[in-house]
């Protein structure tokens, strides 16, 4: 992936401080313990300028990450809203990932996160193709991971929480360790889940299949703009569980998220999906969400969120 490419300011806490002064402390409990709930946003640049992705949803989410943790937010939904626009235009990028993140700090030793303030901190930067070059056209190979998902009531998979990210770290190094661009795991009861950062798809006989919300997965925005889109285009869909097995002899198989978008995927543990490559009905799928993002299709669902310009940005 590389390293981010870094842009000018940080949003903290109602201001604007440079990249390098975005610190938190070594014993701060987002660090000790991963005690952060974050949210991932595309703003994409369209004929009307920029745009942010369901930026309201994602706060939504990004609340009710706070709620489960327990968390109690300094600023208002609608404060941080705004702040991710202004943040943008501050930064006179057309097209970026936003990353709000509320962070326990530093204070507490323990468990207990009474002494330990909560901060909020926005960063946004350039960031292409999440899969690699070609992924969105051409697919990607994936496989099974060894590792499961974590059983429900244990990390709850509703909140956008930073430590539940160390389970999706190892799916996806073990991955790319073998020589494949993402992984499917499962959840505790063998059963397919998700990937270590997207919601999974299958068309299978002409209908659109996803698992259920069942405690192992994220409720995925792109996921819910899929289903969205399906009901527009007439595509018939169906939430059900997935075994394994059907990974492999299911026609069309794909990703979706704020970083994988729409991604097919070509091959699972070697075996060729049967649509070899990206099949029509995904294709279709893809196609609708891009035009949508993009602003080249009606934002009939009012996905977009425009970015106001004030600065030099504006005139480029
Ligand atoms: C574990 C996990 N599942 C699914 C998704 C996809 O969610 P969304 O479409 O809201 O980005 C993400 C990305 O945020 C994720 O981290």
């Amino acid at each position: 992936m590389g390293r981010i490419a870094e842009s000018e300011w940080i949003w903290k806490d109602g201001e604007f401080i440079p990249w390098a002064d975005a610190q938190v402390h070594v014993l701060s409990l987002a660090v000790q313990f991963g005690s952060s709930v974050f949210e991932g946003i595309r703003c994409y640049d369209t004929p009307d300028g920029p745009a942010i992705f369901r930026l309201q949803d994602h706060i939504r989410r990004l609340f009710d990450s706070c709620r489960i943790y327990r968390m109690e937010p300094v600023h208002s939904a609608d404060d941080i809203v705004r702040a991710c626009g202004a943040l943008v235009d501050r930064n006179e990028i057309d097209s970026c990932y936003i990353r709000p993140t509320v962070l326990r700090g530093y204070g507490s030793a323990g468990m207990l996160p009474d002494a330990s303030p909560t901060e909020t901190f926005i960063c946004c930067w350039p960031w292409g193709t999440y899969l690699g070059d070609g992924a969105l056209e051409k697919g990607v190979d994936v496989c099974v991971s060894t590792w499961a998902r974590p059983a429900p009531n244990t990390f709850p998979s509703f909140a956008k929480g930073a430590g539940h990210y160390n389970n999706a770290q190892l799916i996806k190094m073990e991955a790319v360790a073998n020589g494949f661009a993402e992984a499917i795991a499962l959840g505790p009861g063998g059963l397919v889940s998700e990937g270590s950062g997207q919601n999974l798809f299958l068309v299978h006989n002409g209908v659109l299949l996803t698992p259920p919300l069942d405690g192992t997965s994220l409720a995925g925005i792109t996921r819910a703009s899929i289903i969205a889109i399906a009901a527009d285009l007439g595509i018939p869909f169906r939430e059900v569980m997935i075994p394994r097995e059907m990974l492999y002899t299911t026609d069309e198989l794909f990703f979706t998220g704020t970083a994988a978008e729409v991604t097919p995927i070509r091959s699972v543990d070697r075996i060729p999906i049967r649509s070899n490559g990206i099949g029509p009905v995904t294709e279709k799928l893809q196609k609708r969400f891009m035009d949508v993002v993009h602003g080249r299709s009606p934002d009939t669902h009012g996905w977009l969120t425009r970015v106001a310009r004030t600065t030099a940005a504006s005139t480029r």
